[in-house]
């Protein structure tokens, strides 16, 4: 496939976008980026500062608003990379409203736009909570041909958006891929998120909030790990398929806050057991032997050298964290762990 050298990124001012861009910029010298983000609470400018300019134009819009989309993508693009939406679970159960606009309506307009421009690709950013929950034996696994079984208003937005790009290849033939990946870490993610709400809460010794009994297992992945599958899939994945991306990489929660204390320095009394989010699914765990056979991606991190990357760049950004954890982030962590 030729070489996609003009990308539309959407949401690129969040965590997991911001690295993408990032990476895209170093791994293909001669792209150019649009990077279309709305900028709600989760994205941030900072995470931009010092791209080239004169490769990566940020536009501030809405992906729900399809002038806007249209007008930012009037050049055309080789693909479409959506990494928009509301990504947290927990919010989605305080409401829902703004998932299904962001992750269904959005999406759909952006497929539209993606059509009407004539993109020759478009990479949907998905997750493994579409395929909603493992039991704890240690032999299941997710793979591509799992069944739909979202459990939170969140998963259930992100699989409707992936049955929107299908339908998008079936009926009108857009070149649609899905990528679906377990919990990132890495630099720059939102502290409200699980591995930054320990490591910054435990920096300021503050107590870290474990769910219900901690045994909850995610499979992790560093986020540029994610983003080179990502690329791969846009540059040479098949068109029309889903590809399950992970590190082979399962922990219990508990165990993920215990790593984390002991690299800090600080003790295991700092965990604190809260009560279980309603729905909790158990456990996600990813078998990635497609993507690894297909496009021969592996992880480059292990979790070792991933949480000591992650938690370097967390110290030595202390006000990138101390912004983030501002204002209406203080207001959402006392509505949901009461101020500890
Ligand atoms: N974080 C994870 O572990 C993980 C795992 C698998 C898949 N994903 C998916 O990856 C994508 C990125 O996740 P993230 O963790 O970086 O999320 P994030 O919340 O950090 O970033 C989301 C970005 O989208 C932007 N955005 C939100 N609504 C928008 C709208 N209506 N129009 C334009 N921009 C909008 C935000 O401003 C923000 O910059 C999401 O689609 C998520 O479902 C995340």
């Amino acid at each position: 496939m030729r070489e996609m050298k003009k990308l539309f990124v959407t949401g690129g001012a969040g965590f997991i976008g911001s690295a993408f861009v990032r990476l895209a910029l170093e791994e293909i010298p001669d792209c150019q980026i649009i990077n279309f983000d709305a900028l709600t609470y989760a994205g941030n400018l900072d995470n931009l500062e010092g791209l080239d300019e004169r490769r990566h134009r940020f536009v501030r819009g809405d992906i729900c608003d399809d002038d806007a989309v249209l007008a930012a993508l009037e050049e055309g693009a080789d693909a479409v990379v959506n990494f928009a939406a509301e990504s947290h679970v927990d919010r989605s159960i305080h409401s829902a409203g703004d998932f299904i606009r962001t992750n269904v309506l959005g999406t759909q307009v952006l497929l539209d736009a993606a059509r009407e421009r004539k993109v020759r690709r478009f990479v949907q950013v998905s997750t493994d909570e579409v395929m909603g929950s493992l039991p704890e034996r240690d032999d299941a696994f997710f793979t591509e041909e799992s069944p739909f079984e979202p459990n939170s208003p969140y998963s259930a937005s992100k699989a409707a958006a992936e049955h929107l790009c299908r339908a998008a290849r079936h009926t009108h033939g857009l070149d649609t891929v899905v990528t679906r990946c377990g919990n990132n870490y890495g630099p720059r993610q939102f502290p409200e998120k699980f591995l930054p709400l320990m490591l910054s809460n435990a920096m300021c010794d503050e107590p870290v909030p474990v769910y219900g009994d901690g045994r909850n297992v995610r499979d992790w992945i560093h986020v540029e790990d994610h983003c080179r599958a990502i690329l791969a899939v846009m540059r040479r994945g098949r068109a029309g398929e889903t590809y399950n991306v992970g590190a082979r990489n399962e922990r219990r929660n508990v165990e993920v806050a215990e790593s984390v204390l002991n690299a800090l320095g600080k003790p295991p009394s700092l965990i604190k057991f809260v009560k279980d989010r309603p729905g909790h699914d158990r456990r996600y765990a990813i078998n990635p032997a497609k993507i690894e056979r297909e496009l021969g991606w592996r992880p480059l991190e292990t979790w070792e050298s991933g949480l000591e990357k992650t938690i370097r760049w967390y110290k030595e950004n202390a006000e990138w964290v101390a912004r983030a954890r501002n204002g209406a982030y203080r207001e959402y962590y006392a509505k949901q762990y009461g101020t500890t």
